[in-house]
């Protein structure tokens, strides 16, 4: 049984490249102190995270290497979100072991999420672990290596009120060179009671506006030709231009985003359904390089459950966005999260659930179990009370049921003609290329003349329950 369904191909998604390596370009002309070596777990954020920690490490004098038995640094940045992420990191962990053993002297930290939630105690857990630094630390990683390199273990977990690593230059990761993440904002201060990042991220704080935009600019001076903005809730998006005494909004980003270049395409995510506003939706409109899709999880159908969730809207304000979202963008593409099994949880709870993504028809759903967090609202108010089993049985009828949409949702694009951004070759063959429409969709087509980073227009003429199949218009 799944605990989630994800599709391989996006990329905004935690635990959707869980465990990737990453080949960086180094500049063999350079003598390195050291060399590293970095694993990424979790959501986009801390993959574009560990772009800043690359970027740190390397202006220091250490050198990236993709193999793990060169490094004289093991870095595992790590997610907290369910148990089965904690569990992925620590069987990781002991697979270092042996490395550290053939190699003595090699140092393994521990970075991101986990080593926030667990702080010292990770030390004591995890006895080959050097280095615990948390999401807000990671400036002192360079001072934490020497540290650790005289034989004490070094810790930094503080989280700070306005860290977000703005002025660092994140070195793109095993890039294709068309589309990238820029992170606008970190933390959250919303207090979800499933959910740890509030405990692990820390207090929400945006990025300067223009920071955001010189990188968004800098990305597509290099020939990348999409972004996507990243933020636990990017609404709530706020900087206060002192310079220019007015305050930016996440509609007013967005648009100065879009403005860089229309071939500049624009993503986002993620979208809290009590903060997405008509504002965002008309500016969404307005330029045709912002992508007719939104990621607006939900999480449950139960208005009851919801409350429980403390996520401050019921099931009729939701439905009320969706309808507001078609209005405005009759071909947005709509994209959700859902928990099976929150306490408390009846059957009829789960009948909403379902019946609510019966009404929405997502396009893509990320549909977990609930996985009680340490510290979180939920465990400390509520009893996770439905049995695993039940939890698992609901999650699969969720994945049935939205296995039936996702196919749909494919299907009607068969004839249809799309403008796609071609992001390379195709993994199942050389001769084909693939790429997303506006919607978020994978097409796959003869590679012909083409290359990656033009925009094509492509003809849909089958599709499978993940991609599209067509052929490029002449
Ligand atoms: N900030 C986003 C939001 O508000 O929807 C996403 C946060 S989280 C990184 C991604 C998803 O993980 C959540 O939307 C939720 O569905 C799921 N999740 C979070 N905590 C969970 C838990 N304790 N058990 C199961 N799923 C969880
Ligand atoms: Fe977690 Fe809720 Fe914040 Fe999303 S909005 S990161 S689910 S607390
Ligand atoms: Fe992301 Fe996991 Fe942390 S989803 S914010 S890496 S807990």
């Amino acid at each position: 049984m799944m605990e989630s369904l994800y599709s391989p191909d996006t990329k905004t998604h935690d635990e959707s490249r869980q465990g990737e390596a990453y080949a960086l370009p180094v500049d063999a002309s350079l003598q390195y102190k050291k060399h590293f070596y970095i694993e990424s777990y979790g959501c986009a954020m801390n993959f574009a995270d560990t772009e800043v920690v690359a970027s740190i490490l390397q202006s220091s004098g250490f050198g990236a290497t993709k193999n793990v038995e060169d490094a004289d640094l093991i870095f595992i940045n790590t997610c907290s979100i369910r148990e089965k992420a904690e569990l992925s990191v620590r069987k990781r962990l002991t697979e270092f072991r042996s490395l550290k053993r053939a190699k003595p002297g090699t140092l393994v930290g521990v970075l991101g999420c986990m080593a926030e939630r667990l702080k010292a105690k990770f030390l004591e857990e995890e006895k080959l672990v050097d280095m615990v630094v948390g999401p807000d630390a990671y400036r002192t990683l360079p001072g934490l290596i020497e540290e650790a390199g005289t034989g004490q273990k070094a810790v930094n977990v503080l989280l700070s009120r306005d860290e977000t690593y703005g002025d660092i230059a994140p070195i793109r990761l095993n890039s294709n060179g068309v589309t990238a993440f820029v992170s606008i904002m970190r933390g959250c201060n919303n207090m979800c009671a499933f959910c740890v990042v509030p405990f692990t991220r820390g207090r929400e704080r945006s990025r300067d506006a223009n920071s955001i935009l010189n990188e968004c600019e800098e990305l597509f001076n290099t020939g990348y030709r999409e972004v996507t903005l990243l933020g636990q809730n990017v609404d709530s998006y706020y900087w206060n231009d002192e310079q220019n005494n007015r305050q930016v909004t996440f509609a007013m980003l967005l648009e100065k985003v879009a403005l860089i270049s229309p071939l500049l395409r624009v993503r986002f995510s993620t979208s809290h359904p009590k903060d997405i506003t008509d504002e965002v939706l008309f500016t969404i409109a307005k330029y045709e390089n912002i992508c007719n899709y939104i990621h607006l999880p939900v999480q449950s159908g139960s208005s009851r459950i919801l409350q429980l969730m403390n996520r401050t809207y019921t099931r009729e304000w939701y439905i009320a966005k969706v309808n507001r979202i078609r209005e405005i963008l009759p071909d947005c593409g709509l994209s959700t999260d859902m928990i099976t099994g929150f306490c408390t949880e009846t059957e009829e709870d789960h009948q909403q659930s379902l019946s609510l993504m019966e009404y929405c028809k997502y396009d893509l759903a990320y549909m977990y179990f609930y996985s009680e967090r340490p510290g979180t609202l939920a465990e400390r108010r509520y009893k996770d009370d439905i049995p695993e089993p039940i939890k698992k049985r609901r999650l699969q009828e969720m994945v049935d049921l939205y296995r039936g949409h996702s196919l749909q949702s494919m299907q009607k694009e068969v004839g249809k003609t799309f403008k796609v951004l071609i992001e390379g070759v195709s993994k199942k063959s050389d001769n084909d290329l693939y790429g997303r429409n506006d919607q978020n969709k994978v097409i796959v087509f003869a590679k012909g003349d083409l290359k990656k980073g033009d925009y094509v227009m492509v003809k849909v003429e089958s599709c499978t329950a993940g991609t599209l199949l067509g052929k490029a218009a002449p």
